[in-house]
């Protein structure tokens, strides 16, 4: 179990102040300046030394993508940190939990993350929803320019850096890193083809990088306590502390910082109290929030909490919300469910996404029903085959998993459903 003292996020249950005051008395901007001087490539060394991969879900190197952005401005352009804390994933709080508590931990690894790709300014993309924690945010930004630790001669360091928030408003797409330049160009959100990717033409065409809320919240600290430190957590490929964000049936939901790799047991017992009824009564856990396939009560229990254990058993970390079933869930109905959230969240832009999440969200719902015919299970894994992988983003790709992982782990029980349905026709027709 991860030692207090090794804890980024110290303040997570706001048992203490989110103000300027109290994050520096817990060690926040602490001669800031002192880690700018460092230099761009000296801190990009750094990030990559500690081998942290994005945390908003796909797991990218997160030094070896500030490294793409140019060195030099080209036709005078600046560039851009786009900061996603458009958390919407559902299952996923953990952003919430910073943004509420620890603001500054982001806005000071906004000004050096910044800094090290060489960008102007940062922009903060908040969910819509997110009202309160805008306010707070706000508020903090609003400090941090006050005590002359961002804009002008940044912390002292000479480095010019503005921080703007941006609120959404309420769609999943902008979450996407593209949809989310074109939101905050004043577009309509919707994403763009890539390549080229950000780093080549992004916010207002300029160099762009967008990282999650977590992967520039740990920045400052990974500088101060070093790459190493950071990398002596969790096991090669997957290093680390990680914000877990655990709901559904266990004991005590809970957001928690833990070394990458813990085995799911150990972080449940630990943290959250057990399973609801024990363990016997564990059916299921989809281990990354919802784009991500579920894996079944016996795969799950001495698994890897990491990106590639998860991998290999067909699943992903995703952005670590772990939502965990026990045997009173209608496990069809969940990932119906979660189909209904694709369909309705699908921008429409590309056909296979726009007209796929339609037909499987209502085959999932004749299944879930019963009223359906065997072969329509085979026929279901055939349209999300034709989703995967054919669409302009990832959420075409995110509604066909969920689908496929529970015809691989429960078909029987779509079987059982037609079959108990069929019995019940027959016997009223008697
Ligand atoms: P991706 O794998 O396409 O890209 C990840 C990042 O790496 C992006 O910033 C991309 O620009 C960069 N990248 C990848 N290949 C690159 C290359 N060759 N050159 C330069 N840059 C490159 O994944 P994507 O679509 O950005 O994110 C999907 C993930 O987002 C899913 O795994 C899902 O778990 C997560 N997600 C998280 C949500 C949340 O609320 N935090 C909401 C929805 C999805
Ligand atoms: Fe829009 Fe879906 Fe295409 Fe993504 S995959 S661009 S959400 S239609």
């Amino acid at each position: 179990m991860l030692a207090d003292k090794d804890r980024i996020f110290t303040n997570v249950y706001g048992f203490q102040d989110w103000g300027l005051n109290a994050a520096q008395a817990r060690g926040d901007w602490d001669n800031t300046k002192a880690l700018i001087e460092r230099g761009q490539d000296a801190i990009i060394e750094e990030i990559k030394t500690s081998g942290l991969r994005g945390r908003g879900g796909a797991g990218f190197p997160t030094g070896l993508k500030w490294s793409f952005m140019p060195k030099e401005s080209k036709d005078g352009r600046p560039s851009f940190l786009v900061i996603n804390a458009d958390e919407s994933e559902p299952g996923s709080c953990k952003d919430r939990e910073i943004i509420r508590h620890d603001p500054h931990k982001l806005i000071e690894g906004a000004l050096v993350a910044g800094f090290a790709m060489r960008a102007r300014a940062a922009y903060i993309y908040i969910r819509g929803e997110y009202i309160r924690e805008a306010e707070t945010l706000q508020k903090a930004i609003d400090e941090a320019y006050d005590a002359g630790l961002i804009g002008k001669d940044a912390s002292g360091s000479g480095y010019d850096f503005d921080v703007f928030m941006h609120r959404g408003a309420g769609a999943y797409i902008c979450g996407e890193e593209t949809a989310m330049i074109e939101s905050l160009e004043g577009k309509k959100g919707q994403p763009r083809l890539k390549p080229p990717f950000p780093a080549g033409a992004g916010l207002y065409g300029c160099p762009t990088t967008v990282n999650n809320v977590e992967s520039i919240a740990v920045v400052p600290t990974i500088l101060r306590r070093g790459g190493d430190w950071f990398a002596s957590f969790g096991r090669e490929g997957n290093h680390g502390t990680k914000l877990f964000q655990i709901s559904g049936h266990v004991d005590k939901p809970c957001v928690v910082e833990e070394e990458m790799s813990i085995p799911f047991r150990e972080l449940i017992e630990k943290h959250c109290g057990g399973i609801r009824g024990g363990w016997d009564n564990l059916l299921a856990v989809i281990p990354g929030g919802s784009s991500v396939p579920l894996v079944p009560a016996e795969q799950i229990m001495d698994a890897p909490m990491d990106f590639d254990g998860l991998k290999e058993l067909g699943s992903g970390l995703g952005t670590a919300a772990v939502i965990v079933m026990d045997k009173s869930t209608d496990i069809v109905r969940a990932i119906s469910r979660i189909s209904y959230f694709y369909k309705h969240e699908s921008c429409g832009q590309c056909t296979p996404c726009r007209e796929g999440t339609g037909w499987m969200w209502r085959m999932m719902e004749r299944l879930r029903t019963g009223d359906a015919a065997i072969e329509e299970i085979d026929m279901l894994q055939e349209v999300t085959k034709q989703v995967e992988g054919h669409t302009i983003c990832a959420l075409g790709d995110a509604a066909a998993w969920p689908i496929q992982g529970l015809i691989r782990h429960f078909r029987p029980e779509l079987e059982k459903r037609i079959h108990d349905h069929n019995a019940q026709f027959a016997e009223a027709a008697e």
